[in-house]
């Protein structure tokens, strides 16, 4: 029987949420546009994941768009006083479901507008603002513009506490002198570990990091490595991959996506695994970290 709450908490901004939450996206139709193949157990995957203890949901109303937002109002609202929603904004869908930027005034205010409607708030949790000079990946550039334009609807008690995602550290640097910063959303995964020195300074500074993509994403991690060790732990290799992140450091916190539920109970299982030493060492090898 799994118990989430083995996996900690950590904070964000004045929060204190479990390591192990979910990550709403999958829940929305092929290439996260339209509504999800099956209404019903998109509803019961979000009211499970909040039976089993997950106070922390991720999700952005350019999901579908709006489709996750809605379907977490229709299962969860009215929220339980301790679940934590982080939401996102800087990006909308073209009609081909493209992901396009989305940083002027009047769409970041509109998004903030759209995010309290559909998700039946009257104040937001937490929001990311998802930059877009890059849509695959960090990219230099300020975010000054954006940035204090949220921190404006911050300002107007929209919004309760701010992050980044798809950032660099310097981006982290000019937005900390901006606003507070409480978490990093960036890819990140025992294969893709470009982030490991910021998660590391994150950490000395109580600033949450919250990886995209911990399985892999739209592709899910392959490797007979990932496999060998998983076969001896008798757990699965996403299993291994989420107590890998648990492992990695103190401020990551886990958002793993799925639209089933056996997936789900598998991943939040992944709170109680623990990887001795060796396995993790041989899992480093993967991205070539510490290799002899
Ligand atoms: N800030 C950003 O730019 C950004 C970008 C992408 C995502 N995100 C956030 O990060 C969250 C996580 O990312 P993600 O969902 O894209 O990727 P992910 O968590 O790395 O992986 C999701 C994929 O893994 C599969 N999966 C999940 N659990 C599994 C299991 N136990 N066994 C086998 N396959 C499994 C899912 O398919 P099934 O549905 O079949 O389980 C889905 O294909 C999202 O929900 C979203 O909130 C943020």
């Amino acid at each position: 029987m799994s118990n989430i709450n083995q996996s900690g908490s950590f904070t964000l901004g004045d929060y204190s949420v479990k390591r192990l939450g979910y990550g709403a996206m999958q829940l929305a139709g092929p290439g996260v546009f339209g509504p999800p193949k099956d209404h019903e157990t998109a509803l019961a995957v979000l009211r499970a994941a909040v039976a089993a203890g997950v106070d922390h949901i991720d999700t952005s109303d350019f999901y579908g768009p709006h489709v996750t937002n809605r379907l977490i109002r229709e299962a969860l609202h009215p929220y339980r006083d301790d679940l934590v929603i982080v939401t996102k904004i800087g990006a909308r869908r073209g009609t081909d479901a493209s992901w396009l930027p989305a940083f002027s005034r009047e769409e970041l205010t509109q998004a903030v507008h759209d995010n309290l409607r559909n998700l039946g708030l009257d104040v937001l949790d937490v929001v990311n603002l998802r930059i877009m000079l890059d849509v695959h990946g960090p990219a230099e550039g300020s975010i000054e513009a954006p940035l204090t334009i949220l921190a404006d609807l911050q300002r107007q008690g929209l919004v309760r506490h701010i992050g980044l995602s798809n950032v660099t550290a310097k981006q982290i640097a000019e937005g900390r002198g901006i606003t507070e910063i409480v978490c990093v959303q960036n890819q990140y995964n025992l294969a893709h570990r470009a982030d490991d020195t910021l998660i590391d300074e994150l950490a000395r500074d109580g600033i949450a990091y919250v990886p995209f993509f911990p399985l892999g994403g739209f592709s899910p991690l392959q490797s007979s490595t990932l496999s060998d060790v998983a076969a001896r732990l008798k757990a699965t290799p996403m299993q291994v991959a989420l107590a890998w992140l648990l492992q990695r450091a103190p401020n990551i916190l886990l958002i793993p996506g799925t639209s089933s539920l056996e997936h789900l109970q598998q991943n939040l299982a992944a709170a109680g695994l623990v990887l001795p030493k060796n396995e993790i060492a041989e899992l480093d090898r993967i991205a070539g970290v510490g290799a002899a």
